[in-house]
């Protein structure tokens, strides 16, 4: 008898579930295999310091000790159910929520479904390589506790599913086991999880640009209709706050390092900041401009009718949908996009229906340049002039209006040739990668930081900065 509770931390009574228990027995020998093939390297016989959820109550969600990452519970929690919660928006709205999935919605659902957890998975196959070159114990750390919790993201869609979707969604969960972030012959569904992540500063951005798509696409998906989708969502979020702080002050820490060596040697020419073994900020905007195009392109094409559809039927509503105060529907509103006209951007109005893709991107966009205003405020208090921007939304993009077009990062509309001239000034090249992976090397003495990176302002669940958060014996 396998006792659940503790194998698989739930509260979705998995212990007296059989068909449940069926299906996970299955899957769940298939889920370690996959973890130790493309999971994190090298990393079977660490102790590492994280933090698992057992309950979804406050002092339940945050239990930090020791662990063997193969011995990670990975735990199935939905945010507790509102007896009261009706649909918010669509044609449903004011219907109670359903519990079971609508028969007429169930292949759509579960494209949204499998296309989320996929993502999951993804991004702990890209990031496979970094621990070799963690800048320090608590670097590592907080990889490995994103690393875990991306897999426990897959046990949440997989959990859907295996609960609600019977056969099919039995092949799906194992199909998610299947595909490989950048194998051409069976890779992730979306481009942005079949990049490399080839370094920190690539982890780091991705964690802020790409983990911060994840948080808008689950807080809609929290307004489905569908409510064992939008509990399963709105636990999800709890752990993803903690993934898109990972990145941003990784980020932070690294413009920290670079201003503070700038500012001790009076220095700003990148050349000269380079030497001294640190980042220049300049290649710092390019990743910057890299992140958060190819994280444009997650939230598909502006004017869509799919997004449209999802809407009206109550799947996916809009990022907050409940504090908005229109009448949730939209049916006679319109909504501004842009587009490429000859040599001009230009705004038009559309029904705002299916703007839903460009609304959510700019709520997006919103949130992302506010971290950008607080990562300013490092250089600008250590008296430096350099500030990052983010480029045009329809530089560098390859879904929606803006594909097949060529917009510098100040939104000038360029001819091929000159992008093809002039894209290296604004995107990472090969040599501005191979510079920063000659910095990468690994730190593992406690307390210690790699010198391209400050040290965190301070430690894990109230640890000191030295703690021994990974653990080699
Ligand atoms: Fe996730
Ligand atoms: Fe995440």
């Amino acid at each position: 008898m396998i006792d659940y509770s503790q194998t698989i931390p739930n509260n979705v009574d998995l212990g007296n579930d059989k068909t449940l228990q069926r299906a996970l027995e299955r899957w769940q020998p298939e889920f370690l295999q996959w973890w130790g093939d493309t999971g994190p390297q090298d990393t079977a016989a660490l102790q590492v310091y994280l933090r698992t959820a057992i309950s979804v109550e406050k002092d339940g969600w945050a239990n930090f000790g020791y662990v063997r990452m193969p011995d990670y519970r990975w735990g199935i929690f939905l945010a507790p159910r509102d007896e009261d919660r009706a649909v918010s928006f669509g044609d449903h709205k004011g219907e109670p929520t359903w519990q079971e999935v609508p028969g007429e919605y169930r292949s759509t659902l579960r494209r949204i479904i499998v296309t989320q957890g996929d993502t999951e998975p993804a991004s702990v196959e890209q990031q496979r390589l970094l621990s070799a070159t963690a800048p320090s114990l608590y670097d590592m750390r907080n990889l490995f506790q994103v690393n875990v919790e991306e897999g426990r993201h897959l046990w949440a869609m997989v959990y859907l599913l295996h609960r609600y979707f019977g056969r099919d969604g039995r092949e799906e969960a194992e199909a998610l086991l299947a595909r490989r972030s950048g194998d051409p012959n069976n890779p992730r569904i979306l481009t942005a999880f079949n990049e490399q992540t080839r370094h920190w500063l690539a982890f780091f951005m991705f964690a802020f640009f790409t983990d911060r798509d994840g948080k808008f696409q689950l807080a809609s998906l929290a307004e489905s209709a569908f409510d064992p989708l939008s509990r399963t969502c709105r636990f999800m979020l709890t752990e993803e706050a903690h993934h898109m702080f990972v990145g941003e002050s990784g980020v932070a820490r690294t413009i920290q390092r670079t201003c503070e060596v700038m500012r001790e040697h009076g220095i700003s020419d990148p050349a000269q900041v380079r030497a001294h073994g640190v980042i220049d900020l300049e290649t710092i905007q390019k990743f910057v401009n890299f992140h958060y195009s190819v994280t444009l392109d997650l939230y598909g094409s502006e004017v869509s009718s799919n997004a449209a559809n999802y809407y009206t039927t109550g799947l996916k509503g809009r990022f907050e949908e409940t504090k908005r105060t229109d009448d949730h529907k939209l049916i006679s509103d319109a909504y501004p996009v842009h587009e490429v006209q000859g040599t001009q951007i230009v705004e038009k109005s559309v029904p705002a229906l299916t703007a839903l893709n460009a609304r959510l991107r700019d709520d997006y966009i919103v949130e992302v340049q506010a971290g950008l205003d607080r990562w300013n405020r490092i250089p600008a208090k250590l008296e430096l002039p350099f500030r990052l921007t983010l480029p045009h939304a329809g530089f560098n993009r390859r879904i929606g209006s803006f594909a097949g077009r060529h917009v510098s990062p100040s939104g000038g509309v360029m001819s091929e040739s000159e992008w093809i001239r002039r894209k290296a000034e604004w995107l990472p090249s090969d040599a501005d990668h191979a510079f920063i992976e000659s910095l990468m090397g690994r730190v593992i003495a406690p307390g210690q930081f790699a010198n391209w990176i400050a040290p965190p302002v301070r430690g894990i669940n109230n640890q000191p900065i030295e703690f021994e958060y990974v653990r080699f014996d």
